[in-house]
């Protein structure tokens, strides 16, 4: 830090302050110092000419395996992965082994995350003890260590009234409770969505209500309570049809939809590729149609979150029934949303950075997303035109579990900043592998 870069001659995407256009970027330190047509100022120069210059991403919803399961994901190898997808900022999940419900854990991936010191990394901790839905985790103490929000996600709190108590404590703090909804008897089995290929494949559903009753219930809770609820990877019409309703009630509800549900749908599991199999699962065709048309509406859908789920090969090499939910989706999203969303009209390119910088950091409260006068300088410079392959074996993360292997999507990271720090350039780590390696 301490040295000033300018990039110059980009098309600078920056929702939050209104800009799309050609325009320099100054950076000072790990501040932007100045946005402007034509800036001229002793620095060094970055050519970003033909290149979209956008505020780093923000992933409000990633699995880490860190602490637990490490041959899966470590904070080391996900930050690498975000890295590389144009992620300056994600949020981890809290089911770990142990689970992230207590300070202790909180403290060390926050210290972990900056050992490694790539991606900001912001715990989310857990809502109950275990994630067991039976007893609140010391919140407090965990907002104290450094905890941005709170979810059992992987998990749905049964009981309202612990719902109810969570959501209300979260007020004191101002933070945001974090749902996963799945009604458990109505999903209690299920592989994948409920529907037609259920029936043609002989595999149980889950229907879509098992979803929306607890979206439902959640957001009256929000109502009843006056505390902020966000939905975890919302899968369905009907469930937006739901917090649209509550929103429009004035409840504090904001939601995200993941690129997996709007790009992918149960017709794809014919073949019973595992790496097809998430929770909550890819729907029908024409509910994907359905979630296509309204995330455009900037009333409706806040975020979109990759979930990011890494699984051993081991364990998703199984039968359909044994093998576990998720698929890994950090080096994906970009060109996914670039490519199936962008590319084919669905959202304009400010309002894919809007869902995938804007929104998120609103939602937990983060000063980042925003690339004006003094703001904190992440910013990725994508190559939007160039194309590359999905290809699962180079990943950065240490599963392989993608649905998305042999695509090709349009949109190559070329270059990433964080804190003002140059971390990626020409699409490759700046510093040796050895360096960040224990
Ligand atoms: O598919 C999923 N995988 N959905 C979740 O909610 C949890 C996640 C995981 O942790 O593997």
């Amino acid at each position: 830090m301490g040295s000033k870069l300018l990039v110059k001659g980009g098309r600078l995407i920056d929702p939050k302050n209104g800009r799309d256009g050609r325009f320099d970027l100054l950076i000072d330190g790990n501040r932007v110092a100045a946005v402007d047509t034509a800036i001229e100022a002793e620095a060094e120069v970055f050519d970003a000419a033909g290149m979209l210059v956008v505020p780093g991403l923000i992933d409000m919803h990633v699995h880490l395996r860190e602490p637990g399961r490490e041959d899966e994901e470590t904070i080391e190898s996900g930050c690498r992965a975000a890295v590389k997808g144009g992620f300056t900022s994600i949020a981890c999940m809290p089911n770990t082994s142990p689970v992230n419900d207590d300070a202790s854990v909180t403290q060390y991936i926050i210290e972990e995350a900056g050992r490694v010191g790539l991606a900001n990394v912001f715990p989310i901790a857990a809502i109950t003890k275990g994630l067991a839905g039976e007893e609140l985790s010391e919140m407090g103490a965990l907002v104290s260590a450094g905890a941005v929000a709170f979810s059992d996600d992987g998990r749905c709190v049964d009981r309202a009234s612990l719902m109810r108590r969570a959501l209300e404590y979260s007020k004191i703090w101002n933070s945001v409770v974090v749902s996963h909804a799945e009604e458990g008897s109505l999903a209690a089995g299920g592989q994948m969505n409920e529907g037609f290929f259920s029936t043609s494949i002989g595999l149980k559903g889950i229907p879509a209500a098992a979803e929306e009753i607890i979206v439902a219930r959640d957001c009256l809770l929000a109502e009843l309570t006056g505390a902020r609820l966000h939905v975890a990877h919302v899968s369905t019409p009907g469930s937006l049809a739901i917090i649209k309703a509550a929103k429009e009630r004035g409840a504090r509800v904001t939601c995200e939809v993941t690129p997996h549900h709007l790009t992918l749908s149960d017709d794809m599991l014919a073949g019973y590729d595992t790496n097809f199999k998430v929770n909550p699962p890819l729907r029908s065709s024409e509910e994907v149609s359905a979630l296509r048309e309204l995330v455009s509406d900037a009333s409706i859908v806040d975020c979109l979150a990759s979930d990011h789920a890494p699984h051993a090969a081991h364990e998703k090499e199984m039968e359909f029934a044994y093998a576990p939910c998720g698929m890994i989706g950090l080096e994906t999203t970009l060109g996914v949303v670039n490519t199936d969303l962008v590319g084919k009209g669905v959202l304009d390119l400010n309002r894919a950075i809007e869902l995938l910088a804007v929104g998120p950091a609103r939602v937990l409260g983060l000063d980042r997303g925003s690339l004006g006068r003094g703001d904190i300088a992440d910013v990725v410079i994508i190559d939007a035109e160039s194309e590359v392959e999905v290809d699962p074996f180079s990943s950065e993360s240490k599963s392989r579990n993608t649905p998305y292997g042999g695509r090709r999507l349009k949109g190559r990271v070329h270059a990433v900043l964080i804190n003002g720090n140059l971390v990626v350039d020409d699409g490759a780590f700046i510093r040796e592998e050895a360096e960040v390696s224990r």
